[in-house]
């Protein structure tokens, strides 16, 4: 990468970090007030690529002081079983976050699931009270991680969302509704794109910032991006590469090469938006257990 393109890069490592750091800082706060926050993941079967975001998880909320703890649950766990975990979770003090992998295997109703988890405890922002709440702008709500985390390295890499021209490019519960939310309650002007859009490339090239969270590799190209624009790219891919030892590579929906000429800051796939859902979902479960003594 040369040293131009270099320059323009928004740092997900670096903003995840300091948002941690702030985060134990919370943490050790609440501990010494007698209240370790607490965040217990559940995991239904073994997928493989869901065991390691798990994993990711738990070992985050150990460095930052609090406590994580998984439930790793056999892939035949009926759906009653499982609301039923979660009903204890929701009456356990020492609970201040609950997370339910997503996606459960096929016998599982997800809505199900996400209904039953207490909204205070919800730090996934999944749950309809939630929903809600941020798309009033309430502050005791919870918005979802990934598109929270794309709020937070905007404000960090000083782009102004206030009166911006902001598209969204897909329309998914976890990230394309959510963030339109939090972008029209920071007085963005916001137009959401998806499948249906006509003529695609003349809306996302009338953008200011440009969020793509569509979920196909390498998607937005130069022509679509206004010079000078800000791209954030929240896509993760596999694309097949027989170069890797793994046999594949990871790939943002945004062409970076390309991109990355034309746009004045951008986002890298890795080392972007991922490291800050984590972030985001550590700062949502202290949270939960300050509410919790509000
Ligand atoms: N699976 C992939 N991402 C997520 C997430 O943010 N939350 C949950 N619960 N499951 C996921």
């Amino acid at each position: 990468m040369d040293d131009a393109v270099a320059d323009k890069l928004i740092d997900g490592v670096a903003v995840a970090k300091l948002v941690r750091a702030e985060v134990a800082k919370d943490a050790a706060a609440l501990i010494a007030r007698g209240v370790t926050p607490g965040l217990t993941v559940v995991l239904v079967g073994d997928d493989p690529a869901s065991a390691v975001y798990v994993r990711s998880k738990e070992k985050a909320c150990i460095e930052a002081g609090m406590n994580g703890v998984t439930i790793r649950l056999p892939a035949e766990t009926t759906q009653d079983e499982l609301l039923a975990l979660i009903d204890k979770l929701n009456v356990d003090p020492t609970v201040h976050g609950i997370l339910v992998q997503m996606p459960p295997p096929k016998h599982i109703n997800p809505q199900a699931v996400i209904l039953r988890i207490a909204a205070e405890k919800d730090v996934d922002g999944f749950h309809p009270v939630n929903v809600g709440r941020i798309w009033i702008g309430e502050k005791s709500g919870f918005a979802p991680c990934t598109p929270a985390g794309v709020m937070v390295l905007l404000e960090k890499a000083g782009v102004k969302v206030s009166g911006a021209n902001v598209v969204v490019l897909g329309r998914s519960t976890i990230v394309g509704k959510p963030m339109t939310s939090l972008l029209v309650n920071a007085s963005a002007t916001v137009t959401v794109c998806h499948s249906k859009t006509k003529d695609l490339a003349a809306v996302t090239r009338r953008a200011d910032i440009l969020i793509a969270a569509i979920g196909r590799p390498e998607f937005v190209t130069a022509d679509m991006v206004k010079p000078g624009a800000v791209v954030i790219d929240v896509g993760i891919n596999r694309v097949e590469d027989a170069t890797q030892k793994k046999g594949y590579r990871i790939v943002g929906d945004v062409a970076f090469a390309t991109v990355s000429e034309v746009a004045s800051k951008i986002t890298p796939v890795p080392g972007g938006v991922g490291p800050m859902t984590i972030a985001m979902l550590l700062k949502n479960t202290v949270r939960a257990a300050a509410q919790g003594l509000a």
